[in-house]
């Protein structure tokens, strides 16, 4: 029952506070992301990317608003980044690295949301970011890797703890 609360108080958060998430909340959420499924079990072609430093989010979230129509930061003022990444030669089908990255990335959010914290998905800085071969090596992408998704986290600048209800219903089909 606590899971299925953490995933309905899991929400996009879009502003951060200036404060960075402990320790500890890193470590579950970590944990969480690394108890996802991931194609074949083959966690090697995968990589994370924890960014705290403030210079490097600030290039990012610079890179990452290239080209875009609106100039608002696309990382929202979060402290804490994790990059999403896969193996860019995937031997599994079905864009397996694009599908891992988002199963370790909910993971991460409902962990998130678990521990009364903020997180976004995020996708939208992708193509300014992996456009700048310089400011993804100094991320630590390892060479031969592609960031598919990346996950902002902090506390967010209005705390919400409303529970999503039962919605989207339209697009469930039943064959019983
Ligand atoms: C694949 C994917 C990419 C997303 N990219 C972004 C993004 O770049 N920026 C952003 O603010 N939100 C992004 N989101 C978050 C969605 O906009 C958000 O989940 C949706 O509006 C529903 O809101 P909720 O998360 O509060 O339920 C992304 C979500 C997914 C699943």
């Amino acid at each position: 029952m606590e899971t299925i609360k953490a995933i309905a108080r899991r929400k996009s958060t879009r502003k951060y506070l200036d404060r960075q998430i402990a320790e500890k909340e890193l470590e579950t959420i970590l944990f969480a992301g690394c108890a996802a499924p991931v194609a074949g079990n083959d966690w090697h072609t995968m990589q994370l990317v924890v960014i705290q430093n403030k210079e490097l989010l600030s290039r990012i979230s610079e890179a990452g608003s290239r080209g875009r129509k609106r100039r608002r930061d696309p990382l929202y003022g979060a402290l804490t980044l994790v990059l999403i990444a896969s193996e860019i030669y995937c031997p599994y089908p079905f864009h397996a690295g694009q599908q891992n990255a988002a199963c370790i990335g909910e993971n991460m959010c409902i962990a998130a949301a678990d521990l009364g914290l903020g997180s976004t998905y995020l996708t939208g800085f992708l193509p300014g970011f992996n456009a700048d071969a310089e400011l993804v090596k100094d991320a630590g992408v390892r060479e031969g890797f592609k960031t598919e998704a990346a996950i902002a986290l902090g506390y967010p600048e209005v705390p919400d703890d409303s529970e999503k209800q039962m919605a989207h219903q339209e697009i469930i089909t039943f064959i019983r």
